[in-house]
């Protein structure tokens, strides 16, 4: 698949990015009536994104759910955006290209910025394998609003894993750019959670996410 900007004929792109650029300097942040704030207050809970990073197979996704689940029960408003669901809607106009895969990840930080705003308590499980991209994405974000959550695990426990039988087409040279064999993955260095998904299990991860939200006052009861 070829990258988005790659789409658009060179002297096209420039005018785009002009035209953008222009646009920009006629636009005018609207804040909402009802602040973020006030949602929060209303809910009894703080809003923030717990951003699962790790390779594909560490356990994203399943401990995203989890999670999600756990808060559900609880009667607290969460949402779980998934890599590969959104891949298949929002960001299908997508590759695993660099670049590409940094778009994804600003595109999934805008929204889940939007999904904060609105009171709820975000879970992301994407790959995101540069430091750099989830830097930027955890800026745009209040102090203790962006929970990073790295998912340790040898690469060789997610190609025995392998649930999706990509590793094995990776390594056979059908999937280009697969990330932890043809293309990087950046652990982040200081996380604010780090699961061993090789040595805990799903239950005493989500305990420890959910101790966590409760130390930092994000949930009170
Ligand atoms: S990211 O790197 O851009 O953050 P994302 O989390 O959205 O990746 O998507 C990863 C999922 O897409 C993987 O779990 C896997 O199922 C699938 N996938 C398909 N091709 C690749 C690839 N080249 N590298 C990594 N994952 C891939």
């Amino acid at each position: 698949m070829r990258i988005a900007s790659e789409l658009i004929s060179e002297g096209d792109f420039d005018e785009k990015v002009k035209e953008r650029t222009m646009q920009k300097a006629n636009l005018i942040w609207h804040h909402s009536t009802v602040s973020k704030k006030d949602r929060q207050l209303q809910n009894g809970y703080k809003s923030c994104v717990l951003w699962f990073t790790g390779l594909s197979g560490s356990g994203k996704s399943t401990l995203a759910n989890a999670v999600d689940y756990t808060l559900f029960q609880k009667k607290i408003k969460s949402f779980c955006l998934d890599g590969d669901n959104i891949r298949l809607g929002l960001n299908r106009d997508l590759s695993f290209a660099e670049e590409d895969r940094k778009e994804n990840i600003r595109r999934i930080g805008e929204v889940a910025k939007l999904f904060v705003d609105s009171g709820l308590i975000v879970l992301t499980a994407f790959i995101s394998p540069f430091r750099e991209d989830r830097e930027t994405i955890r800026k745009m974000f209040e102090t203790d609003e962006f929970i990073e959550v790295y998912l340790q695990c040898p690469l060789q426990v997610c190609e025995d894993r392998d649930p999706k039988g990509l590793y094995k087409r990776a390594r056979r040279g059908e999937i280009s750019d697969f990330t932890g064999i043809s293309s990087p993955y950046e652990p982040p260095s200081t996380p604010e959670i780090v699961i061993d998904s090789n040595e805990c299990s799903i239950v005493e991860s989500v305990g420890e996410i959910y101790q966590y939200l409760k130390e930092k006052k994000i949930l009170i009861d």
